[in-house]
């Protein structure tokens, strides 16, 4: 029988049901916070894809929502510094409340270059809302509004984060075993 994908994680950081919980109390929050608005959801593909698809069915307002993706990473596992947008804005943001929904914001190298990238283009406000945070690799002046979890400086994957590709389908956050990044 084929190894199983789950057999490659060391340790469940986050289980689903702590994801799950922690996704509406992020939901409810947004909710608050832009009653009687219409916000723009603007999720950074790839590892946005399953974060987000939960976060807006927690959100109870009129919204929108777009992609853009970016990419500043070869195949391993850290920022090259260099950002490039291979996915753009299908719509004008002007005067929009923008809400930019990010799997991980770790040296912040992206989600800074997105924000300015995006203040260009005058939406009338910028929010940051990220699943993860990993403040100890903060290499760019950035801050999310709403976060879910600050993680320790650890390689994680699933829940929309990948290694190369894989293990974004894994239902929750883990941290992989050393020898995958060595094989
Ligand atoms: P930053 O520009 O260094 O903040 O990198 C942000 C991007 O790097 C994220 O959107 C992820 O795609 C990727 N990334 C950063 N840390 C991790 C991790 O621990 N696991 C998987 N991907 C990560
Ligand atoms: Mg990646």
């Amino acid at each position: 029988m084929a190894e199983s994908m789950k057999d490659d994680i060391l340790e469940i950081l986050l289980s689903e049901d702590e994801i799950k919980a922690k996704i509406s109390e992020l939901g409810a929050q947004i909710t608050r916070d832009y009653e009687g608005k219409t916000p723009f959801f603007l999720g950074v593909l790839k590892g946005c894809f399953v974060f987000m698809a939960d976060l807006l069915r927690c959100v109870d307002l009129q919204c929108t929502m777009d992609f853009m993706a970016v990419s500043s990473y070869g195949g391993g596992t850290s920022t090259t510094g260099a950002v490039r947008i291979t996915k753009d804005l299908t719509r004008d943001i002007e005067g929009k409340d923008v809400i930019i929904v990010a799997d991980i914001l770790d040296s912040g190298v992206t989600l800074s270059y997105l924000k300015k990238y995006l203040e260009n283009r005058t939406p009338a406000s910028i929010r940051i809302v990220t699943l993860l945070d990993k403040p100890a690799r903060r290499r760019a002046d950035i801050k999310a509004d709403y976060c879910g979890f600050s993680v320790p400086d650890e390689f994680v994957v699933g829940f929309g984060l990948d290694y190369a590709e894989q293990y974004r389908n894994l239902p929750y956050i883990g941290i992989l075993k050393p020898e995958i990044y060595s094989r």
